[in-house]
């Protein structure tokens, strides 16, 4: 029997690995994914070669991670309850497929996560595997073992001679994290209190608005069929392009969050969230879709990216009403080409501008001026009087 396990390296995954090979005896496959954690991967082939891993995949996945999750997600300016731009949500996915796709590879017949049984992750690693290998075995350790608590975990990684290492800075952060290149989150510690504000030195990615620069940042994001694909003229791959968003928005003190969310299996859960290229993007997005999308095509797809927020928040991306979504908001995005101009300042994004050879704006029309018969502001007479019809009708009877 063989297991591919999601390993990071860290404390909890290696206690899982040394468990998975105790208490079920079979031979782990370790798979370590760089999505722009922003940690070292090889780290962790060191600690499992030592821990007796032979086969050890550790991958790059930063640019499909991008391109194929969240621009797609972006293209229908998505939110999960009005707040949540889906940073770990996005992520699941991937990870979940090459795990199924190491499966196959290496003969293995079982994936592993270190998600809890409490959590949104571990449903949406474990739909994602059955929707894409419907025999695979999923072994999720935090659902079964009796290392129920911190301590338990801590004395089981003593006694296997699992180290316990300090951060680069000297301290475990307190918190439950995780970051890509989308996001960086925490839950967990003091947050568990809705009503105590977090510890500033919390926050990773961005500096708090009162401290970020009395001068504003002025960037131009280029999008093509919906995707951003340039900043300042300058052509970037996806991942470069995130990159680079979340170093501006990050020192302009943009993209924070701090949300009560509904989980999945039923419970309120506080989280915080830096999200700082995303919540720029989400922006720039909106703008060049201001001028490039018909009226009714951009509000019937608001209405629709709530139900599609959910199924990701979910966990199912890999889906069919997910695919359907997804066909019909690309469909919306073929002419979304064009440039929005920013200014980024104290965690504001701000757009003062918006150009497209493909715009809907008709400056003819739109003027206050004499618009030369573009339009007829006498057609507006008739156009309200039979909007108004049915208002005078039930008017007439008393009924306001
Ligand atoms: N609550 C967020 C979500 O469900 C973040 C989860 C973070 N996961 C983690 N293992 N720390 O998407
Ligand atoms: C976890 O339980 O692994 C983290 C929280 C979540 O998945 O929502």
């Amino acid at each position: 029997k063989k297991v591919v396990l999601a390993y990071s390296g860290g404390l909890d995954t290696s206690v899982i690995l040394k468990w998975l090979q105790e208490h079920y005896g079979c031979e782990v496959v370790t798979f370590t994914a760089d999505i722009g954690q922003g940690e070292e991967l090889e780290p962790a082939r060191a600690k499992a070669q030592r821990a007796g891993v032979k086969e050890i995949y550790i991958e790059d996945l930063r640019e499909e991670f991008v391109r194929d999750f969240v621009f797609p997600m972006f293209r229908a300016n998505t939110l999960y309850e009005g707040e949540y731009l889906l940073g770990t949500s996005i992520a699941r996915p991937l990870i979940a497929k090459r795990l199924v796709e190491i499966a196959a590879e290496t003969g293995a017949d079982a994936i592993a996560h270190g998600a809890t049984g409490k959590g949104n992750d571990q449903v949406r690693f474990e739909l994602t595997a059955y929707a894409l290998n419907p025999e695979i075995r999923v072994i999720a350790p935090w659902r079964e073992w009796e290392l129920t608590s911190r301590e338990k975990l801590m004395a089981y990684a003593e006694r296997h001679g699992i180290a316990i290492e300090m951060k680069r800075d000297g301290n475990r952060s307190p918190y439950s994290m995780d970051a890509n290149l989308l996001h960086i989150s925490y839950e967990g510690d003091e947050l568990e209190d809705p009503w105590v504000e977090p510890d500033p030195r919390m926050w990773r990615w961005t500096v708090a608005p009162e401290q970020a620069p009395d001068q504003s940042a002025t960037i131009e994001i280029a999008f093509e069929r919906g995707d951003p694909v340039a900043i300042d003229s300058k052509r970037l791959s996806p991942d470069e392009l995130l990159a680079q968003l979340n170093r501006i928005g990050g020192a302009n003190g943009i993209g924070r969050a701090d949300i009560v969310e509904n989980r999945y299996v039923g419970m309120k859960s506080r989280g915080c969230y830096e999200t700082p290229g995303g919540t720029i993007l989400l922006k720039a997005h909106r703008a060049i879709e201001s001028i490039t999308l018909d009226r009714e095509a951009a509000h019937l797809k608001d209405e629709l990216m709530p139900r599609y927020a959910s199924l990701i928040y979910n966990g199912y991306w890999f889906s069919p009403e997910r695919r359907m979504l997804q066909a019909a908001i690309d469909e919306t995005q073929q002419r979304v080409n064009g440039v929005v101009r920013l200014k980024l300042y104290k965690g504001n994004v701000m757009v003062v501008g918006r150009k497209s050879d493909q715009s809907l704006f008709d400056p003819r029309i739109a003027t206050f001026e004499d618009d030369a018969g573009a339009y007829q502001q006498a057609d507006a007479t008739g156009f309200i009087r039979l909007n108004a019809l049915r208002l005078r009708v039930g008017a007439r009877r008393g009924r306001i």
